[in-house]
């Protein structure tokens, strides 16, 4: 059953058709940030399946940056950046994959351990490049992603089928 907080942070979520392209309906979660009784909440309820099991939060540019930096302080951990190309100066892995609309490439830099229990977190899935992108960058550095979690998982564009087992506060 979700809390107050949580039911009131879904409601903050705005959907605007056609943006950034015709036909994609782009979920807006800048009201939720906006919101401090929200924001506490989707932090802590992305967190809960995962406390004291991962060593970093590694989030992905540029909305999961909003939420992976919170949950980072929240939980007590180091926050690793997963970039967009050419953002980087020194990036020791790069991995390219398809988005719901275009393409792109992330980068990170070599800032995890070997055997670091990292957990893996965006804002949204929706076809699952992203995500799927992120276990491998993750992996090429060493690290071993034992979560993933998103704010929202939009289950029409299957990217749970691709991405496995994820961690998702809302469903849109
Ligand atoms: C969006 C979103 C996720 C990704 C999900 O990122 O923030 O990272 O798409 O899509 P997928 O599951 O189909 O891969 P986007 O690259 O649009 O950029 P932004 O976060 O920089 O705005």
């Amino acid at each position: 059953m979700p809390s107050d907080a949580l039911i009131r942070a879904e409601s903050l979520i705005r959907t605007i058709p056609d943006y950034p392209e015709p036909g994609v309906l782009f979920r807006d979660i800048t009201p939720l940030l906006a919101d401090a009784t929200a924001l506490r909440a989707v932090i802590h309820a992305m967190i809960a399946p995962f406390e004291g099991d991962f060593d970093v939060v590694a989030g992905i540019e540029a909305r999961g940056f909003l939420l992976a930096g919170a949950v980072a302080m929240e939980a007590g951990v180091g926050l690793v950046p997963i970039r967009k190309a050419g953002k980087l100066p020194r990036p020791a892995a790069s991995v390219s994959y398809a988005l719901e609309y275009g393409t792109a490439t992330i980068e990170a830099h070599d800032d995890i351990v070997d055997g670091t229990r990292v957990l893996l977190v965006d804002d949204v899935l929706a076809t699952g490049g992203t995500l799927v992108a992120g276990h491998e960058l993750v992996a090429a550095l060493g690290g071993d992603v034992v979560g993933t979690a998103v704010l929202m998982e939009l289950p029409a564009l299957g990217g749970r089928a691709i991405v496995g087992d994820v961690h998702s506060v809302f469903l849109g």
